[in-house]
């Protein structure tokens, strides 16, 4: 897209130049002048959000692997021609953490600060405590997207393991972000983004504690907005369909054979596709709240309405 905008304006411009020369730009409309000013941002929309995110703290939760490491990698690759932007990452598995700050620091350089820091969401302890350990220059959370989560089988009641049942909840209702959120003018701001999902609009078979997790997610997101109503703070959801990441590995407790299958015949999303809705929303001006939004592959209609190539 910047791309196609960048050459369409260049090659706009060389016509007109080639057919309007004016002798001094002050004759000129505003628009006019526009076409002789020479450029270097390749599109105005993309370095506005840039600008947006400038010295903007974000946290991702669930960012070693699938949508939320994309979502770190796209909102690095956004905010580095503006600068300024601070990243946590967090997950448990720390190492892969570290890599992907190395990874992002190898593609952006300094102008994007990094932070990996290790916490299971599934642990209160460890969410209630987790601000408070963060360095001071990263106190500030301005945008907390809530993505860490996963679902272990696809055993039905009364089958379904007891320690699954514990598994497949992890807490995506952290508000211990909040009061930092509140504190600021206006009655508070900043961004709660969440990854719902298809499957908290429309349970499924084998599915039941992960949609009910799911379905959870939506209610808490819309009534949080509610409550925040009065504040500049902007509570956002995302319902992916299906997206091609460890999520099925997981799932079929490393099978990955029977993960494959899912995936068979079906051009499911990427992880790149979600965060590039993450940041879209994310980037919108403070005005704007892209509340709710589901996104399917071309060939999803539903939690069970695919269609499969053979
Ligand atoms: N893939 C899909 O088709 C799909 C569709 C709709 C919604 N979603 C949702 O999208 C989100 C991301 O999933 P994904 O598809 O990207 O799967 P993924 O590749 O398996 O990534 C899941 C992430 O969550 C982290 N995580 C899991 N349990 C955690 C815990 N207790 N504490 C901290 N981190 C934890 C994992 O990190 P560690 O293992 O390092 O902790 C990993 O980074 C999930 O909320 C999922 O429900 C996925």
């Amino acid at each position: 897209m910047p791309l196609h905008c960048t050459t369409a304006v260049s090659t706009l411009r060389t016509l007109l130049q080639s057919q309007f020369r004016p002798r001094s730009s002050s004759s000129l409309t505003a628009p006019q002048r526009n076409l002789f000013t020479p450029r270097t941002a390749s599109c105005t929309m993309a370095s506005a959000v840039a600008k947006r995110l400038a010295g903007k703290t974000v946290v991702i939760t669930g960012a070693s692997s699938g949508i939320g490491r994309s979502t770190a990698f796209e909102f690095a690759r956004t905010a580095a021609p503006a600068g300024g932007l601070k990243l946590v990452l967090t997950a448990r598995r720390i190492d892969t953490l570290k890599q992907i700050a190395t990874d992002i620091h190898a593609e952006v350089g300094d102008s994007v600060k990094v932070l990996p820091v290790q916490l299971d969401v599934s642990k209160p302890d460890e969410v209630r405590g987790f601000v408070g350990k963060l360095p001071e220059e990263f106190k500030e959370i301005d945008v907390l997207v809530n993505n860490a989560g996963l679902v272990k089988g696809i055993a039905k009641a009364p089958e379904i393991a007891e320690e699954d049942h514990q598994r497949n909840r992890p807490d995506q209702h952290d508000t211990s972000h909040l009061p930092i959120f509140l504190r600021r003018p206006n009655g508070g701001a900043g961004d709660i983004i969440n990854i719902g999902s298809i499957a908290g609009r429309e349970p499924y078979a084998g599915g039941s504690i992960y949609c009910a997790t799911k379905a959870a997610v939506r209610s808490f997101t819309d009534s949080l907005r509610k409550e925040l109503i009065a504040t500049r703070i902007r509570v956002l959801e995302i319902d992916p369909g299906q997206v091609e990441t460890e999520f099925s590995v997981v799932r079929f407790y490393g099978d990955k054979a029977k993960a494959d299958a899912v995936y068979a015949g079906v051009d499911p999303l990427t992880p790149d596709d979600i965060a590039e809705v993450v940041v879209f929303v994310a980037g919108r001006k403070e005005n704007v709240v892209v509340a709710d939004t589901l996104i399917f592959p071309n060939h999803q209609a539903g939690a069970g309405v695919m269609h499969r190539r053979t």
